[in-house]
């Protein structure tokens, strides 16, 4: 669905040149702009111990045998009660979800699934994202690895030419937010009582990155 051109009309405001021209200029850069967004989740990224890949049809053994983990999925403002098993289909809802999104990668350790990373709500008017992430297997949490996979992400900025990318976590997710904090992310609000987990309300904390501030926690990375 393509955005249509702005076109001079023959009304009583008739729009100047100028006024067309912009119009074009911005509509040119709206297209680059999304052609970009839709190619960015195509590329393979590579860290030091992290890759981040596409995912693909046969990531669903992988998914459903890592299930889901009442701590992880708390995490994401689920209370513990509605913690379901995770079933082959929800695995593979799990995964169009992903394949859906051309700016969502898989992360994998030494070639095996342990994660998700998305970049979700794409505004290419503001320039501006948020972010998901997740690591599937609790042995994992804690070595790097998340942090590790933002790093890579923020490769966003340079080829999505994104302004800002925003995160929202629950702010007693001391974990989340320091693995963001380490790449340069800060938290730079809070909503409260946001989130009614375990019967409980919890503040949401808002961690930010702006591409003014990139250099903060950057890393090395290849693009394979
Ligand atoms: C959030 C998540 C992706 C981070 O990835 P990770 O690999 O576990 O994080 P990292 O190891 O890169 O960094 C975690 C940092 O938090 C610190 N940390 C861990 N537990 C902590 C706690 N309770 N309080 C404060 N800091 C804590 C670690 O020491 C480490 O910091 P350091 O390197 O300065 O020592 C991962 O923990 C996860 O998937 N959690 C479950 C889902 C979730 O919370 N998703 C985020 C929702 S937005």
């Amino acid at each position: 669905m393509g955005r249509k051109l702005p076109r001079a009309s023959a009304g009583t405001r008739q729009m100047s040149s100028l006024q067309y021209v912009c119009g074009y200029l911005d509509f040119r850069w709206r297209k680059a702009f999304r052609k970009r967004m839709a190619m960015v989740g195509m590329v393979n990224l590579k860290g030091r111990n992290v890759k981040l890949r596409p995912a693909s049809s046969e990531d669903i053994d992988a998914r459903l045998s890592l299930g889901n983990h009442p701590e992880i999925i708390e995490m994401f403002g689920i209370s513990l009660r509605d913690v379901k098993p995770l079933t082959r289909d929800g695995a593979s809802r799990w995964l169009q979800r992903l394949i859906g999104n051309p700016n969502a990668w898989i992360i994998e350790v030494s070639n095996r699934l342990v994660g998700e990373i998305r970049l979700d709500n794409l505004d290419f008017r503001e320039r501006r994202a948020s972010m998901a992430v997740g690591i599937f297997d609790p042995q994992l949490l804690g070595q790097g690895i998340g942090s590790e996979a933002i790093r890579l992400v923020k490769h966003a900025f340079e080829h999505l030419r994104l302004h800002r990318i925003g995160i929202r976590v629950l702010s007693h997710n001391k974990r989340a937010i320091r693995a963001h904090e380490k790449c340069g992310f800060v938290v730079e609000g809070r909503e409260c009582e946001t989130a009614f987990v375990n019967d409980m309300w919890h503040d949401d904390g808002q961690p930010g990155l702006a591409d003014t501030n990139l250099a903060a926690g950057s890393a090395v990375f290849l693009v394979l």
